[in-house]
């Protein structure tokens, strides 16, 4: 029996591009029909009606498991419905539901993305479907995981555990984007999973007017006798540093109006897991304008003040959001707060990310939908 095991599912959209992504449990082909769609009234459910001009089929190479297939020509900010078919060796044919999918808005146009990370069962399984539930109400544009989506990156089967079978609803509609932490052990499954340009551990996009950086921080720093180790890749010079050096320079020209990085180890948080030592990055993001660092590592939220050269900034200082999402431990805080620190708690969460324009609003949202924390940023 041909099945889909994982997805479909959406990475990398672009304002006229965006990659389907599927598995099956045997190698078949890889079909991707997809129309263009206007919203009709049909009954309380509501309907979509299909522009039958714009039905489109697009194959990619099949004969693997694995299958990605970009859909391109798309308009900007648009509505498609898409079906995912594949065809086994022995003709046996799966094909998944029709689900929506919208390209990436344009420049001017407001959006909202979603974070949350420490899926890979440092909590409850049970957080995990709750928390991708509760983000799919809330229909954000995109959703940033900054890392230990999952518990052993190099076990085939945590992919499924932790990350694509409880977010399965949500990723159908919804492009994600990771970033490994310690717990994706840079194994062959997150490059196999994703789909970001190479390297594939760190890469950067703009979405709107925002401009996002991804990071690596494993390959930053090692952990010896539980102790975090600097490597050479955290110094000027290394290709990972000089990358994000040159990305955020290249910011200066394009004029984004905000800057976000994120990635995994927390150079500020008031918990155990801080790796002080992250810090390093911080003078040539602070050059560039950053506004936003997102992190994870500890299973917490905790909101810097703003900070600049280690030091309160409160005109142009990075302000660091660890976003420890589906972990949430209470024990993982020191009993005081950091001088850092400006507002902590550790609760199972997600973060909501509403940009328009030169106003950033972050709420963060506990598992029941109850708001916690909120920041405003305006430019
Ligand atoms: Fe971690």
């Amino acid at each position: 029996m041909l099945n889909i095991v994982k997805g479909p599912y959406l990475q990398w959209p672009t304002q006229d591009s965006i990659k389907v992504m599927w598995e099956t449990s045997q190698p078949a082909s890889s079909t991707v029909t997809y129309s263009r769609t206007q919203r009709v009234h049909s009954g309380l459910s509501g309907g979509f009606h299909t522009l039958e001009d714009s039905k489109r089929k697009v194959e990619g190479d099949g004969g693997t498991e694995f299958h990605t297939v970009t859909l391109d020509n798309l308009d900007p900010e648009t509505t498609y419905h898409y079906q995912v078919i594949s065809t086994g060796e022995d003709g046996d044919e799966t094909s998944s539901q029709v689900y929506p999918l919208q390209t990436a808005v344009r420049e001017e146009t407001p959006f909202s993305f979603a974070v949350t990370s420490e899926t890979g069962g440092f909590g409850s399984d049970d957080f995990n479907r709750e928390i991708f539930e509760q983000i799919s109400r809330y229909r954000p544009n995109f959703l940033l995981i900054p890392g230990d989506s999952v518990s052993r990156g190099s076990r085939y089967e945590d992919w499924s555990r932790y990350l694509f079978s409880p977010g399965r609803t949500l990723f159908t509609t919804t492009p994600f984007y990771l970033c490994q932490g310690n717990h994706e052990e840079n194994s062959s499954w997150y490059y196999r999973f994703t789909s970001f340009p190479e390297p594939g551990n760190y890469y950067s996009f703009d979405y709107g007017n925002t401009h996002f950086t991804a990071l690596d921080s494993t390959a930053f720093i090692e952990y010896r006798d539980g102790k975090p180790i600097p490597r050479e890749e955290l110094k000027p010079g290394s290709a990972q540093y000089e990358f994000l050096a040159d990305d955020l320079a290249k910011t200066e020209e394009t004029g984004q109006t905000w800057k976000i990085v994120y990635f995994h180890y927390p150079p500020y948080v008031s918990g155990d897991y801080q790796v002080e030592e992250m810090r390093a990055l911080s003078p040539v993001m602070e050059r560039h304008g950053v506004d936003l660092v997102f992190n994870s590592h500890t299973i917490v939220y905790e909101r810097s003040h703003p900070l600049t050269a280690n030091r309160l900034d409160e005109k142009s200082g990075i302000i660091y959001i660890l976003a420890g999402g589906a972990g949430a431990k209470h024990d993982w805080f020191h009993h005081k707060q950091s001088w850092h620190t400006a507002k902590s708690l550790a609760v199972p969460h997600f973060l909501q990310v509403i940009i328009a324009g030169g106003t950033l609003e972050l709420h963060a949202i506990d598992l029941n939908g109850q708001l916690f924390d909120t920041l405003k940023l305006t430019k």
